[in-house]
């Protein structure tokens, strides 16, 4: 499932096309509201280290991700950054920081509750009481009927994406189907399978594990309204 994610298979058109998502400037700002003093930070599901490289400008900063293609490609672009080979439901840095974050929507790729659980209890593992978690995650499905195109600048020219998306309501998974005419004259096709936690499962999730929800909002600035949210929560068991 993971290796039909193009930009798995291509880290660094990932970084491309994704440059200016802006979650690691929402992260940051969350942090800064709820928890100002934090010095340090672990990154679960990091990907290619594109927000880790703008955290580390303010905090000490660890990531883990399971792709090994990704980690490799986020050593050899960001080599200052710290970033680990590892599987964030079962991971065990040995070191607890005052901010764990999951961005970009990484805990979605964890399907069934058992293995949620099991990322949440990785979240405390690397937390004390006070440590703040950012959390970025879809709460509801995407609604579009039909799928949408969009040119989109990669390394090698523009490229056209034709996105649609297939909500499953029984497992909570949003499959999105991606349609690529890529610069080359070559198509690809991948499928991304997201898991949706509407926002009182993600409390419950929280809560088991010994978090305090302290916030859930579309962007630092903007009320909850979906699909994508970031989840602000403290750890007091
Ligand atoms: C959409 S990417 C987001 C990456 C990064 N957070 C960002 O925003 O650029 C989702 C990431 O989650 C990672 N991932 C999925 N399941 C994981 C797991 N069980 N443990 C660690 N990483 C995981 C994937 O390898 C991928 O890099």
């Amino acid at each position: 499932m993971e290796a039909s994610n193009l930009f798995y298979r291509d880290p660094a058109l990932y970084d491309a096309v994704q440059e200016d998502s802006g979650s690691a400037a929402a992260c940051r700002a969350l942090i800064e509201r709820h928890r100002p003093d934090a010095a340090t930070l672990a990154d679960f599901g990091c990907g290619t280290g594109r927000d880790l490289g703008i955290l580390a400008e303010r905090f000490g900063c660890v990531g883990v991700d399971i792709q090994p293609g990704l980690v490799d490609y986020a050593r050899r672009v960001r080599p200052a950054l710290d970033i680990r080979l590892g599987d964030m439901r079962t991971v065990r840095l040995r070191r607890y920081v005052d901010a764990v974050v999951c961005l970009g929507n990484s805990l979605a790729y964890v399907h069934d509750n058992d293995g949620i659980s099991a990322v949440f209890a990785t979240f405390a593992a690397h937390a004390l009481p006070g440590t703040l978690l950012v959390l970025c995650s879809p709460v509801s499905p995407t609604v579009r009927p039909e799928p949408a195109t969009a040119t989109v600048a990669t390394p090698a020219g523009p490229a056209q994406v034709t996105i649609g998306y297939e909500w499953d309501l029984r497992t909570q998974i949003d499959t999105m189907h991606r349609r690529w005419a890529l610069p080359s004259g070559d198509e690809a096709h991948d499928t991304i399978r997201r898991r949706v936690l509407f926002p009182r499962e993600l409390e419950h999730y929280a809560s088991c594990a010994g978090f305090e929800v302290l916030d859930m909002l579309n962007d630092p600035n903007a009320a909850l309204t979906g699909p994508i949210a970031y989840t602000v929560a403290r750890y007091a068991p």
